[in-house]
């Protein structure tokens, strides 16, 4: 199983656009290293059917950075064969509306994510992705239910595991039924190895810990370092919303590297990483710190090769 990290910055990428910080600063006049699209990844047992972990803005870049998705040899033969989504957030969905002119792909997503994509009403905030989308295609719509093994083709499955209840700011005060959050659990069946996707984590579940033990590589959430650096970073009020954004910091007591270093025996790295996270920096001490507790930062474009 190849893994493809196609991005690796949380939403607004790195540097944000509207950021003037010193750290997105240095990255404006830096070079590639210093720059991180939003996060999305690609994953194939053959090296020639490719599925996509959510799909960022970022996405028509991204493909044409990456030889393995591109076209060929028909005009219009792709090797993607269908979009896995861990959430309906707007950085992992936007990248949909840009693969329509392909004529639809299936789509795997929790119900509550469906939903949130689908057609608003007049009582539930809903993004109207689908409906726009299924005009211009035959998109199939398939509900990743917790737990249940989707066959992905070529002996790939990917398994749901719920996360959270945390749902985007348009679907605030929306009550959907099961997860808003998930991850995947995605297996190699003939080759016995196992990957796991996580880049939304508000929380950690007891069923996250034997997820990262069983698999071989574990890709997490890496959005914040600490738990107050975006109003550090920003001087926003209220530090800039970030207790509300769900997304457990990696460092500190409750921090996600803490919880890691229980699972020695698995590849484990970070990934939708914020610009205002010093991670971003491979110059930066805590980018020394984690790397050196056996944790991985990966670059846009690494591949991973289980
Ligand atoms: C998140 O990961 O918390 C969201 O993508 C934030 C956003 O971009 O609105
Ligand atoms: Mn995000
Ligand atoms: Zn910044």
């Amino acid at each position: 199983m190849r893994l493809i990290l196609l991005g690796t910055a949380a939403g607004g990428g790195f540097p944000q656009w509207n950021c003037a910080c010193g750290r997105c600063s240095r990255s404006r006049a830096g070079t590639e290293a210093m720059r991180r699209g939003q996060d999305g990844a690609a994953v194939s047992v053959d090296g020639e059917n490719w599925w996509l972990l959510n799909a960022s803005p970022d996405l028509p870049t991204q493909l044409v950075a990456t030889p393995e998705l591109w076209p060929g040899p028909g005009r219009r033969q792709i090797p993607l064969r269908g979009v896995l989504l861990t959430d309906a957030e707007l950085d992992h969905t936007l990248g949909l509306f840009s693969l329509r002119e392909c004529g639809g792909l299936p789509v795997h997503a929790p119900a509550a994510v469906l939903a949130s994509l689908d057609r608003p009403t007049p009582s539930a905030g809903a993004l109207g992705l689908r409906p726009v989308l299924d005009a211009y295609g035959d998109w199939r719509w398939n509900e990743a239910a917790e737990g249940v093994a989707s066959e992905l083709g070529q002996g790939l499955t990917a398994t749901p595991v719920a996360i959270s209840e945390k749902r985007p700011r348009y679907r605030t005060g929306v009550r959907d039924a099961g997860p808003s959050v998930v991850a995947y659990r995605l297996r190699d069946r003939s080759a016995g190895r196992e990957l796991l996707y996580a880049p939304c984590l508000s929380r950690w579940p007891d069923r996250l810990d034997e997820a990262v033990a069983a698999a071989d590589c574990a890709v997490l959430d890496g959005t914040f370092y600490s738990g107050d650096e975006l109003g550090h970073a920003t001087g926003l009020p209220g530090g800039g919303g970030q207790s509300g954004m769900g997304h457990l910091p990696v460092g500190g007591e409750d921090g996600t590297l803490d919880r890691l270093r229980c699972h020695p025996g698995t590849r484990r790295m970070y990934t939708h990483l914020n610009n205002t996270n010093p991670l971003v920096d491979p110059a930066s001490a805590e980018f020394a710190a984690v790397v050196a507790s056996g944790v991985e930062v990966p670059s846009d474009g690494d591949r991973i090769d289980l």
